[in-house]
């Protein structure tokens, strides 16, 4: 199966880090991770002690260099090791332990700038919270945005306050949004971390702190699973309370659900976490990444599934008919607009046959420009209404494996010339005629226009009579309900 997946050179179907800085760099860059000495305003008293409960001494820095070390001699010492494998990548200085902007411009100028003095370093990365990026910081920050490439990771953890309170992170999420806005208005890129997985959060729960993201302006994302370790607050609350951990399978479906939900473009960074063995209390799953990773590629890859699934209820048309055709099929594009589904059809039935229907010379035109420059020769194109599919095609009563609709006006044409009720209406009964055993309708249905609202209420009516004699399904934008909607027809098995 080809990869559906745009953003992607390696079959992946989510948008890798690794991709992205291949697309801009051209080459191989790593994050050489740094303990530059800073603290939290939640530790030093500023706002609370003790930090967020899950949060190691070292302020999740667990994998960056020592902090007895200064920072040059930080970043040689991990540059050494890289550079041995990979003599000719790039490098990103990566502040990651604790809060990387809370002190004053001064120092923070100290620590940055000396790293990006360093031969084959081509930005840095600083991870905070956005309680700690004051006005100053943020002049600072706009200023270095313009010097290099300059990436800003904000800990959200969660949207949900109760959850915040409970694990002690102290700010609220109206600080987060308001960090975001400043950032960005300055180009400045954003990339969020989230933990799974958080005290009593349900599966929903998770799911609506990425659906809120999906929404902001933030460009990468990176996904945690929780993990207690020794010493910290949360660990001593798992030894005193019950405490559910996620397995392996309910975070690997709860990624695999939250990856549907978001933007393509957005970037992720992470979809796991590295704890320390020595210092992990659980979830030991965690120790094996590769394999969660590879289990996470697993299950998109089973159910046909990638980054942004859930946004289009095209890409849903798109995985039935991936699903239910096959190369010596016959099938009809009863709207073909500008060609798009036709040629999606054409790939699919490479030695079968298209029959494509629509009224307006503009979409013929369009689709047979599409298709030749696509070189594609297994078509016809009629320029007819589709309630008279049988007239034109007399001889293929049960003989066709898909009718798809696209129903509403030619998208860049004239918003006046839409499918209309009556019609579509016929054209659904009809298109019943053609379908073999296997076959199926499929209607793309846009209530978001007043034809569109009529139609939509007429095939409703139409599909509740015929509803005992076929399988009727309704397939509708998990996160905008005013969004376009799908609708299968097919036989009962038994028919
Ligand atoms: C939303 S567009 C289809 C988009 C198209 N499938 C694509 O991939 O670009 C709907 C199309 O239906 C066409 N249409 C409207 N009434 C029709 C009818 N009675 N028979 C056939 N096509 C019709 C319109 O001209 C318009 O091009």
């Amino acid at each position: 199966m080809t990869n559906p997946f745009p953003y992607s050179s390696d079959n992946k179907r989510y948008h890798t880090l690794n991709y992205y800085w291949h697309e801009k760099f051209g080459l191989k860059v790593f994050k050489v991770n740094l303990n530059a000495g800073f603290s939290c305003p939640n530790r030093d008293g500023t706002k609370g002690y003790g930090g967020c409960t899950f949060c190691s001494d070292l302020g999740s820095g667990d994998l960056a260099g020592n902090k007895n070390d200064d920072l040059i001699t930080q970043f040689n010492k991990i540059k050494q090791r890289l550079h041995k494998k990979w003599p000719h990548s790039k490098y990103i200085g990566y502040f990651q332990a604790n809060s990387n902007t809370y002190a004053p411009v001064d120092v923070l100028k100290q620590k940055y700038e000396p790293i990006l003095k360093l031969d084959n370093v081509v930005g840095l990365t600083i991870a905070t919270r956005p309680d700690t990026i004051t006005k100053e910081v943020l002049d600072y920050l706009e200023d270095l945005n313009k010097r290099t490439y300059l990436t800003i990771e904000l800990g959200l953890q969660t949207i949900h306050e109760r959850t915040a309170n409970l694990v002690n992170r102290c700010y609220p999420l109206s600080c987060f949004i308001e960090a975001v806005k400043q950032l960005r208005k300055r180009h400045i890129e954003v990339v969020v971390h989230i933990i799974n997985g958080l005290p009593y959060e349900t599966k929903e729960m998770m799911l609506e702190t990425i659906k809120f993201l999906a929404t902001r302006d933030i460009q990468g994302l990176k996904i945690h699973m929780l993990y207690l370790i020794n010493g910290t607050k949360l660990a001593t609350f798992y030894k005193k309370n019950t405490l559910p951990i996620l397995s392996k399978e309910e975070y690997i479906d709860i990624v695999c659900e939250q990856l549907a939900l978001l933007p393509p473009k957005m970037v992720i960074h992470r979809l796991t976490s590295d704890p320390v063995e020595e210092t992990l209390i659980e979830p030991k799953w965690l120790l094996k990444k590769f394999i969660v990773l590879n289990d996470i590629d697993k299950k998109l890859h089973q159910s046909d599934i990638y980054q942004g699934f859930n946004l289009n209820i095209l890409n849903r048309f798109r995985q039935i008919l991936r699903g239910n055709l096959q190369k010596k099929d016959l099938v009809i594009d009863a709207t073909v607009g500008n060609g798009n589904d036709t040629l999606f059809l054409c790939n699919i039935v490479t030695e079968g046959h298209v029959y494509g229907f629509d009224i307006q010379d503009t979409a013929i035109n369009n689709t047979t420009n599409l298709l030749l420059k696509h070189k594609k020769n297994n078509y016809t194109l009629f320029k007819e209404s589709h309630s008279n599919m049988i007239k034109v095609l007399p001889t293929l009563k049960d003989k066709v494996s898909a009718v798809v609709f696209n129903l509403g006006y030619l998208p860049g044409g004239h918003k006046k010339i839409t499918t209309n009720y009556q019609t579509t209406i016929k054209a659904i009964r009809n298109s019943l005629w053609f379908l073999n055993n296997k076959g199926i309708c499929l209607i793309v249905v846009y209530p978001g226009h007043k034809e569109g609202q009529r139609e939509a209420i007429g095939i409703d009516k139409y599909l509740l009579k015929i509803k005992n004699d076929y399988q009727v399904k309704y397939y509708y934008n998990t996160v905008n309900n005013k969004a376009p909607y799908l609708i299968s027809i097919k036989k009962p098995v038994n028919k």
